[in-house]
């Protein structure tokens, strides 16, 4: 099974579930969670409540007993029957002790690069949860796209969902999730134990939103929401009240669609060099004596914390803006300020692992393959003991500029997630081990109607590998990387 229990014993005999089988008053409630069957069976499948970690599933020959402390517990030996199930036609009697690394078991779509449908984001949580995962991370606003389909400013619907086209394509792209939607997604998710947890990006990263409200940035000035991807440079005007009290009001729609502990503010890539040239924002910094644009970033991000601390909530970050948030906040690692990053956990800031390479898995199974993903210890290297603790687990992100459709979703996501799946959940790592149990998985996934990358493409050979980062490094090249790349190497050669 993925992800591997922390203790299974398979032993003679087997049970076969089927229409005669007696459901017990709590089992009846997870009865739907399990694949449909024509077999006549018998039996019955027992949910008790005990005062146990995680979850106990005994199935002998007359049925099956499932021992948990609540509904969490129930669902993952559900979900280990479920499995069981879609591996053969009946149940191999075994013994199963089972509970989780860490606590958090994220998966990251980004929906702003290229839009799914909701009825897609319901497949991805029942796949989700079948590898016992339990956090599904929506990035829902970018510079090419904003999904939240927010009443109280209409504009970034009617603007900020569209635009002209992908890379020149001409072809109109869009889409945003309706509140009801999105509501119906967070119950979908929560009746599956995973915790939807949304994210709008500031300041950076926020074209579409600009391109929406032009007012928001600091020169004003009407754009169109982007169809190039990068770095672009479109940041939130931090000097200007309006931004505060529409990121306050944006922030106040968007709990009361989602009930999470966490809301994500993003904060990663931020270009900050046009509050320089800001008569409001540079006004800002002197009111508040701020010596850089970072502290005004941090002002911003801190003033946008409280808003949301005073709700309940608490933030999320990029570890980019590490320094911006208070030691409430969730620091989710994916590359650089990596010291910073160590130091925060350290002093007790919670961290979430999702470190670029390997677990970006928009990047192509040459660069971040299979094993490396599995490989990758999730504790950053150089914590201290105290600083482990505070790895509340881990994330992979799929980022969706080169991702468009379903198919090539699924397919860079898995069979890598599986590899995350254990790494989060499975105290004992054993890659060998886990390639012996990945073709079981794999026939699971077909059952579920999930395409996936063949093992041998998922850890391609050196030649495949290098040609593969080949195509995809050519195929990012376009006119807005183009001139930062010869930027980058002009300034190589310099050295
Ligand atoms: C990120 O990849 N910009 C968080
Ligand atoms: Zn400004």
């Amino acid at each position: 099974m993925i992800p591997n229990p922390d203790y299974m014993k398979i032993t003679q005999g087997e049970f076969v579930f089927g229409k005669a089988t007696v459901f017990s008053e709590e089992a009846l409630k997870y009865k739907k969670f399990l694949p449909e069957t024509e077999s006549a069976g018998g039996g019955s499948i027992v949910y008790e409540k005990a005062q146990i970690e995680g979850y106990k599933l005994s199935v002998k020959e007359d049925g099956v007993k499932v021992e948990a402390s609540g509904a969490e517990g129930f669902f993952w030996a559900t979900m280990s029957l479920k499995y069981m199930l879609l591996t053969g036609s009946v149940l191999p009697c075994v013994e199963i002790e089972d509970k989780p690394r860490f606590a958090y078991r994220g998966f990251m779509l980004d929906t702003a690069r290229h839009f799914f449908s909701a009825e897609f984001i319901k497949k991805i949580i029942d796949t989700l949860a079948l590898f016992k995962f339990n956090r599904l991370h929506l990035h829902l606003s970018d510079d090419q796209g904003f999904r939240f389909g927010s009443k109280k400013f209409e504009k970034l619907v009617e603007v900020g969902s569209k635009r002209e086209g992908t890379r020149g394509d001409s072809v109109e792209h869009g889409g945003y999730y309706t509140k009801a939607e999105l509501c119906d997604i967070v119950s979908y998710a929560a009746e599956r134990h995973i915790e939807i947890i949304p994210e709008v990006d500031i300041p950076a990263h926020t074209g579409a939103i600009l391109a929406s409200y032009p007012n928001l940035s600091c020169e004003g000035k009407t754009k169109k929401v982007d169809e190039f991807f990068g770095i672009l440079g479109h940041t939130l005007c931090a000097g200007k009240e309006a931004t505060y009290k529409f990121l306050f009001d944006l922030f106040d729609e968007i709990i009361e669609v989602f009930p999470s502990k966490y809301i994500h503010i993003g904060g990663d890539e931020s270009d900050l060099s046009v509050w320089s040239k800001c008569p409001e924002c540079q006004k800002t910094k002197k009111e508040y004596k701020l010596k850089s644009n970072t502290e005004l970033k941090e002002l911003m991000l801190r003033r946008v914390e409280c808003h949301l601390k005073d709700r309940g909530r608490k933030v999320i970050c990029w570890n980019d803006a590490v320094k911006c948030v208070s030691d409430d906040a969730v620091c989710q690692f994916w590359q650089g300020k990596l010291k910073e990053t160590l130091a925060f956990a350290d002093k007790g800031g919670k961290v979430i692992v999702s470190k670029f390479s390997p677990y970006y898995l928009d990047y192509p199974h040459g660069m971040h393959s299979l094993k490396a993903v599995y490989q990758l210890n999730p504790i950053l290297d150089g914590l201290s003991s105290d600083g482990v603790k505070n790895v509340l687990g881990v994330e992979a992100p799929l980022w969706t500029e080169f991702v468009d459709s379903e198919t090539k979703a699924l397919r860079q996501m898995f069979p890598r997630l599986l590899a995350v799946a254990e790494r989060a959940w499975s105290s004992n790592a054993d890659y060998d081990a886990f390639m012996m149990r990945l073709p079981s998985a794999l026939n699971v996934l077909g059952k579920c109607g999930v395409e996936y990358t063949p093992v041998e493409k998922a850890n391609p050979k050196r030649g495949a590998a290098a040609l593969e980062t080949l195509k995809f490094g050519l195929n990012l090249i376009d006119k807005t990387t183009l001139p930062s790349l010869i930027r980058a190497a002009k300034a190589k050669s310099k050295r």
